[in-house]
């Protein structure tokens, strides 16, 4: 091949990189609405194509067979999970990926360091040789961890054990230094597999002390790593491309992990050693029951069904409890009716409603709901006072007004739905234990508030016979 198609194919294969890199950051622009959400991850997906078929030019493989089988096997299984996993599963199938991703990134360290040798290897590239082998081995085993956690292979409540975070910084700052180490004289061996074995190590001890409730910040966080570590992969095999979605995925997780603490109005450094959020039998939970001096009213399906025939506006708030009952198409079904008695009906989402970011985003448009009645809580704050009735699905925290009165709760700060606002609230659960954040609910007792204890898909079935009946 002469020089001239040498240089012609360098700048073709530059260029298709860009092309693929232009892709992914429209993909990510556009899935920052659910409305062009579905058209982000197909052009992300061309992209991502078009990225692998660069790179398998570029780098002039030789024998297909391996990589062939591993396309097919993987897209088989990626075309099964997406069928078969439920989307209350799917912060373990986005943590099981990034642990996938960060072992990928560490191995193409070491398969370098393997082939080309520590004495062909400039100082460049064994920093980022280095930092590849440590980001990507904490993520391989923070993510299992994180996925055994949700899964229920490890306990969701904090593991701790005495002067674990002193021995975890430590540890940190340890890698850091045989990284550097690795880098300056990469002749003792023994540092590559210190890195490797300290890394892997960390990654646990890292996520063992966090309750199994935080996992999405850690998910997210993790996701970043991730996105780090294949960046840094990019530039151990000298690969534009890598390099800057790896550092996409790094940046996107980082916001998205900082928009998660802000919306619970709580540090990184608070999720990560606070130990806060146990699951189910977090301490703070342990014998919370009914406040004493709360006087609890509870109503039916009959009277919800005539309160909300005579409102002109109703807010739906949804929350954990609606994605456990999976009770996303009765609500619908309950707006329709509302809508068809010349109901105004807006759904008010809390940023951190459930267990994962946009949680009651994706549940709500798997049945349908147009996304204009979708209001963010900055929006639907503003509705309260001309509200008539707010019906309150499975949503504790984030309705919860101790945010905002009592200074000594652990979500005092954290920005809540004013639904006290409205002329009448009623909340459907099950009972009056406390949600996530293990705390009572004052909203409970409220003067205008009313409770419908049940199952929220058994409770809402109710509502809708109701208002068929008023008809
Ligand atoms: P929670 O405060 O956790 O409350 C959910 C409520 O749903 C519970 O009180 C529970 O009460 C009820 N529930 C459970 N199953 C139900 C069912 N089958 N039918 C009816 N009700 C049911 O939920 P939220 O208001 O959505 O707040 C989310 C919390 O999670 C916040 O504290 C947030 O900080 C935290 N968090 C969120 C995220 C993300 S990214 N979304 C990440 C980490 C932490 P009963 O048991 O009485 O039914």
């Amino acid at each position: 091949m002469g020089a001239e198609t040498t240089s012609f194919l360098d700048s073709a294969i530059m260029l298709l990189y860009l092309v693929a890199t232009s892709f992914f950051i429209l993909g990510i622009k556009r899935l920052g609405s659910a409305a062009t959400a579905r058209s982000g991850n197909q052009l992300a997906a061309i992209g991502m194509l078009l990225g692998v078929a660069v790179t398998l030019f570029d780098q002039q493989i030789l024998r297909y067979e391996w990589i062939v089988a591993g396309m097919v096997l993987g897209g088989l299984i990626g075309a099964v999970l997406a069928r078969s996993v439920a989307m209350t599963s799917m912060p373990e199938l986005v943590a099981l990926f990034n642990g996938l991703g960060g072992a990928a990134s560490a191995l193409v360290a070491w398969g370098e360091w393997e082939r080309v040798g520590a004495a062909g290897l400039g100082p460049d590239a064994l920093v980022t040789i280095g930092l590849s082998l440590l980001i990507g081995s904490i993520t391989l085993t923070g993510s299992l961890m994180a996925f055994g956690k949700l899964n229920g292979f490890i306990t969701g409540k904090p593991i701790t054990f005495p002067a674990q975070n002193v021995l975890t910084v430590v540890l940190m700052v340890g890698m850091l230094v045989a990284s550097g180490l690795f880098a300056w004289n990469p002749s003792i061996e023994m540092l590559f597999w210190i890195i490797l074995g300290g890394s892997l190590l960390l990654g646990v001890l890292t996520v063992l002390p966090i309750g199994g409730a935080d996992m999405p910040v850690v998910i997210s966080l993790l996701n970043s790593y991730s996105g780090l570590a294949a960046s840094m992969a990019g530039f151990v095999l000298n690969n534009p491309l890598l390099i800057v979605s790896g550092a996409l995925v790094g940046a996107a997780g980082l916001i998205l992990t900082n928009i998660m603490c802000v919306a619970m109005n709580r540090s990184l450094l608070n999720v990560l050693f606070g130990g806060f959020g146990g699951g189910d039998s977090s301490p703070a939970m342990e014998g919370a029951g009914p406040a004493t001096d709360m006087i609890i009213k509870e109503t039916s399906a009959d009277d919800i069904a005539i309160q909300c025939g005579y409102a002109s506006k109703v807010v739906i708030v949804p929350g954990y409890g609606l994605a456990v009952a999976q009770a996303q198409h009765v609500v619908k079904e309950v707006a329709t009716l509302l809508e068809q008695k010349g109901v105004e009906v807006l759904y008010g989402i809390h940023p951190v409603a459930g267990r994962m970011p946009g949680h009651m985003n994706v549940l709500l448009a798997e049945a349908d709901v147009p996304y204009d009645q979708l209001y963010d809580m900055e929006q639907i704050n503003s509705e309260f006072s001309t509200t008539d009735v707010v019906l309150i699905i499975g949503a504790n925290d984030v309705v919860n007004p101790a945010a905002k009165s009592n200074p000594g709760s652990p979500i005092y700060g954290m920005p809540v739905l004013n639904v006290q606002e409205a002329g009448r609230t009623i909340v459907f659960k099950r009972s009056l234990k406390p949600g996530f954040a293990g705390i009572e609910n004052e909203l409970f007792g409220a003067e205008q508030n009313q409770m419908f204890f049940g199952d929220a898909k058994k409770s809402l079935q109710d509502l809708v016979r109701a208002l068929k009946e008023n008809e």
